[in-house]
């Protein structure tokens, strides 16, 4: 028996877990079911900054295994890889309001907590802070290619929407959802909403570090990416809005020449919107069951990754992966190892 494998989702989930799925079993009959592809997913706007980011409810001891094992996979592509738009980045970020202790903090490169004298240099309203050294891997860019992977494994995409799951489930043996903020509608994950971000990338060559204001007063961020800077950003709770906010547009820009002057001679390259799903309590990536006519199809769950979607798409693929594989011993008595 070939078994039928559908992931709903073409977004770093979606894809990363298609991906992880096929490298597990390589004979399985995979097809990634989605809306939206790159360069229309939530991942193709962000910064790809590796930093766990807006999770809250989610278990530090996963968030820890999950941003690891993406860590070094970023290190490896930059090592390999160059076409997939990693970078690395030192920097800082500062704060007039305490900034919490980081349970991943020994992921990263030289992450160090940063003295009062070096908080101020930044402006004497700053009180805390720390520096560490990053990547930055840009979904716009490795998408595509992890895209293309999924494909030269036998995996195959198709573009609808889906009004159920059943419909998902009416041709699959199991169903891996990463449907994101869709989640909330498929048939309702209440818990599921939107932090709307809106971001600004500008030409900036001579900016090489980042700096974030973490200030709940002044929140603003610089990211530097391969070709552009990234000039952020909102976090807008159980905003839907995808346009482009004037208002926002203004303080994001304010906020960030405030910061680091030598802004204000950058070009506005593109502006965007993106909607992080998010979920009340944190990532849910679990297995499930649907009743579908007389058959139970298994599902997992992969989706509610908020702000660190890119940060721990691996280690959330590589779990799913192991989770599909079991249930597939389970349900269909197949080898779940090779
Ligand atoms: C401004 C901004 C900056 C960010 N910066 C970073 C960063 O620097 N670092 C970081 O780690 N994270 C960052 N994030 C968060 C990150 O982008 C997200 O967590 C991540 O992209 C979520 O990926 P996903 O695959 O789970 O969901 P999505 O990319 O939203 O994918 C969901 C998929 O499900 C499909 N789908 C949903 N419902 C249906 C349906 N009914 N039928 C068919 N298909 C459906 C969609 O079409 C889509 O393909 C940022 C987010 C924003 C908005
Ligand atoms: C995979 O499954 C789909 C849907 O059931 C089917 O149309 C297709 O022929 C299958 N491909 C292979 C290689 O088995
Ligand atoms: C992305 O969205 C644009 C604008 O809606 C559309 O023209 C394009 O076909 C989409 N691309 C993919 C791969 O879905
Ligand atoms: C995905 O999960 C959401 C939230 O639990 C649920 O509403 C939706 O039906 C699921 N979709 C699939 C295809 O299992
Ligand atoms: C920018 O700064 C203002 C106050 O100076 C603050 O209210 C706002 O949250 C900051 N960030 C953005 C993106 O507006």
């Amino acid at each position: 028996m070939v078994v039928r494998v559908v992931v709903v989702g073409g977004g770093v989930s979606g894809v990363g877990s298609a991906l992880a799925i096929l490298q597990r079993l390589p004979s399985c009959n995979l097809t990634i079911i989605a809306e939206h592809f790159t360069p229309n997913t939530t991942g193709d706007g962000a910064a790809g900054f590796w930093e766990p980011h807006l999770t809250t409810g989610t278990p530090q001891e996963k968030i820890i295994q999950w941003c690891q094992e993406t860590w070094e996979l970023f290190c490896s592509w930059w090592q390999y890889k160059q076409q997939m738009g990693v970078s690395f980045v030192y920097g800082e970020t500062i704060s007039q309001d305490p900034v919490p202790e980081k349970s991943w903090q020994h992921v990263p490169f030289a992450f160090h907590s940063l003295s009062h004298s070096e908080c101020v240099k930044f402006g004497p309203q700053y009180q805390s802070g720390f520096s560490f050294g990053t990547v930055t891997a840009e979904p716009l860019k490795f998408l595509p290619v992890l895209l293309e992977e999924v494909r030269a494994l036998g995996g195959s995409v198709k573009m609808c929407r889906l009004t159920s799951l059943a419909e998902a489930a009416a041709e699959a043996d199991i169903v891996i959802n990463c449907s994101g903020l869709g989640a909330r509608k498929l048939v309702p994950d209440p818990e599921v909403y939107p932090c709307r971000g809106q971001v600004m990338r500008v030409r900036a060559p001579w900016v090489g570090r980042y700096l974030c204001d973490a200030s709940k007063k002044s929140f603003a961020y610089i990211i530097p990416n391969l070709e552009t800077v990234v000039l952020g950003g909102t976090n807008q709770d159980h905003d839907w809005r995808l346009e482009v906010d004037p208002t926002d547009s203004q303080t994001i820009w304010d906020n960030c020449t405030a910061l680091m002057p030598s802004l204000k001679k950058a070009e506005v390259i593109k502006e965007w919107v993106g909607l992080r799903p998010c979920r009340e309590s944190g990532v849910r990536l679990e297995a499930d069951e649907l009743q579908v006519d007389s058959r139970i199809v298994p599902v997992v769950h992969n989706y509610g990754h908020g702000g660190s979607g890119v940060t721990l798409f691996w280690g959330c693929s590589k779990e799913v992966a192991d989770i599909a594989c079991d249930l597939i011993h389970k349900h269909y008595g197949l080898p779940s190892r090779l």
